[in-house]
């Protein structure tokens, strides 16, 4: 394990709220080598005792177990003000820490990825089996991370460059992987004979505030289709893989990726719904809209479609939002509905098919919705009505930040949760082909309150559950 972190961005948003509390916690739990020590790098003018001033009023909890790791990660933590684009100056200051092998961890905005990458170089940074770590967006659209990936490459080996998606991170995102994979129940049924269509849902409450710069840029579908949504339909969709290796993970990945259907001017107005949230009540606040000249949309719903052996004729709803009126990442394998149904009660047509319901944030609960009957022949005709198996564990297990699990893995050096250029290339290319759609077909933005699940016009696109009504009539 890798006892060398070198953070760019120390100041950032990301490193003060998950960084810096997951080195705390890895600390805590004696989960980092006795050597570890940490290089911040920011581009305020900070001297070591300064930083560490600024991080103790943000981190101290006074829990005591905590603020002793606080401690202990302040006295194992440098602090060095750096411009990313003067490789000089990163070479003479940075080199100090070539001594041994380390992991760069970039937490800045893409267009400081390739400058970076030249100084770290300059400074012996990139050498023998030391690791780069960068957190997305990579890029904007698909000749951004090409020319991104390029740059790396031209670095270092690809063995050695870990794509943060966080969302990789947290366990019940990789419960995904043992749900499929550890049963055979699953699988066999796992196939568009037998499944009707799948829901992904992230519904925030939060909006875009304090972010609106790099949001206006972005948008919903850049922000968060790109990356952690279609990293959810990769684990839903994927072929079983031959082993729990790294690239054996990512293949399959990038398959399913490639296998998507792209968009086109004509079906994008049937297949899509761009929102923008106005001022609105969210958990009983008032809060204002996001006003911003730029015409980004801070909801996108998708109906989108894998054009492969197994998947063909199902399709994936795919909706994400800000300002929801509640916080909540699911996904939803709706089922067919049975081939011949024999019962009186209910009717065929208000029978409700098996779904199963996998609840990631922010509870954690997967429900297997099925159809059965508690009344006893005696009263009369069998009536079905629908149950639900619940398999959440209970109590709620407790996790760990998502940014703890992938810190340790860089410093190990395991990519497994990590994604590789092809698939971040894989899905640009998908998400090319929605926006230039968007901008050929002239695609409105629609306004939506704070607090509703998006435009009217989302309706069709929202996950069943999320109403408790089962026979919620979708177009599919
Ligand atoms: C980030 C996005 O990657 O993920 C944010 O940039 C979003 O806009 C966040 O709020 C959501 O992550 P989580 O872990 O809170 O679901």
């Amino acid at each position: 394990m890798h006892d060398t972190l070198l953070l760019f961005g120390a100041t950032g948003d990301l490193s003060q709220r998950y960084l810096f509390p997951s080195l705390q916690h890895l600390l805590r739990d004696r989960l980092l080598p006795p050597d570890f020590r940490v290089v911040a790098v920011g581009r305020s003018d900070y001297d070591d005792g300064g930083f560490q001033a600024w991080l103790r009023e943000r981190l101290a909890n006074g829990d005591s177990r905590d603020d002793t790791a606080l401690e202990d990660l302040l006295r194992r933590t440098h602090y060095h003000a750096l411009d990313l684009n003067d490789a000089e100056a990163m070479a003479a200051t940075l080199s100090q820490y070539a001594d041994r092998p380390s992991v760069s961890y970039l937490s800045t905005p893409p267009d400081l990825f390739a400058p970076a990458t030249r100084g770290l170089k300059a400074a012996g940074l990139l050498e023998g089996e030391s690791r780069l770590v960068l957190e997305k967006p990579i890029g904007h659209d698909l000749a951004s991370a090409r020319e991104i990936n390029a740059t790396l490459k031209a670095a270092l080996d690809e063995s050695r460059i870990f794509r943060i998606d966080h969302y990789l991170g947290k366990a019940p995102v990789q419960n995904l992987l043992a749900l499929r994979f550890g049963n055979t129940l699953m699988e066999a049924v796992w196939h568009n004979r037998w499944i009707e269509s799948v829901d992904i849902l992230v519904a925030e409450t939060a909006g875009v505030d304090g972010r609106e710069g790099y949001y206006a840029n972005y948008g919903a579908l850049r922000d968060m289709v790109q990356n952690h949504m279609l990293q959810l339909l990769a684990l839903i969709a994927m072929e079983p893989p031959s082993a729990l290796d790294a690239d054996s993970i990512r293949d399959e990945k990038r398959k399913v990726l490639r296998s998507l259907r792209p968009m086109t001017p004509a079906d994008v107005g049937k297949h899509s719904v761009r929102g923008r949230y106005e001022a609105g009540v969210v958990d009983g606040e008032a809060v204002r809209g996001f006003k911003h000249d730029s015409e980004v949309e801070t909801f996108v719903a998708l109906r989108a479609h894998i054009d492969n052996w197994r998947w063909s004729g199902v399709p994936f709803r795919i909706v994400t939002g800000k300002r929801m009126p509640s916080r909540a990442t699911e996904v939803v394998v709706s089922f067919k509905p049975v081939s011949h149904w024999v019962f009186e009660r209910p009717s065929k047509e208000r029978a409700r098919s098996n779904r199963l319901r996998m609840r990631l944030q922010p509870e954690e609960t997967i429900e297997l919705g099925l159809m059965g009957s508690l009344a006893a022949p005696e009263w009369g005709a069998t009536e079905l009505q629908p149950m639900s198996l619940d398999l959440s564990m209970s109590p709620a297990p407790i996790r760990r930040i998502a940014y703890e699990r992938l810190l340790i893995d860089a410093l190990k050096g395991d990519q497994t949760l990590f994604v590789r250029d092809d698939e971040v290339e894989a899905a640009w290319h998908w998400i090319d082909s929605i926006s230039d759609a968007w901008r050929q077909a002239q695609t409105p933005v629609q306004p939506y309150p704070a607090g509703s699940w998006g435009p009217p016009a989302a309706v069709d696109f929202l996950p069943a559950t999320l109403f408790g009504n089962g026979h919620k009539k979708k177009a599919s």
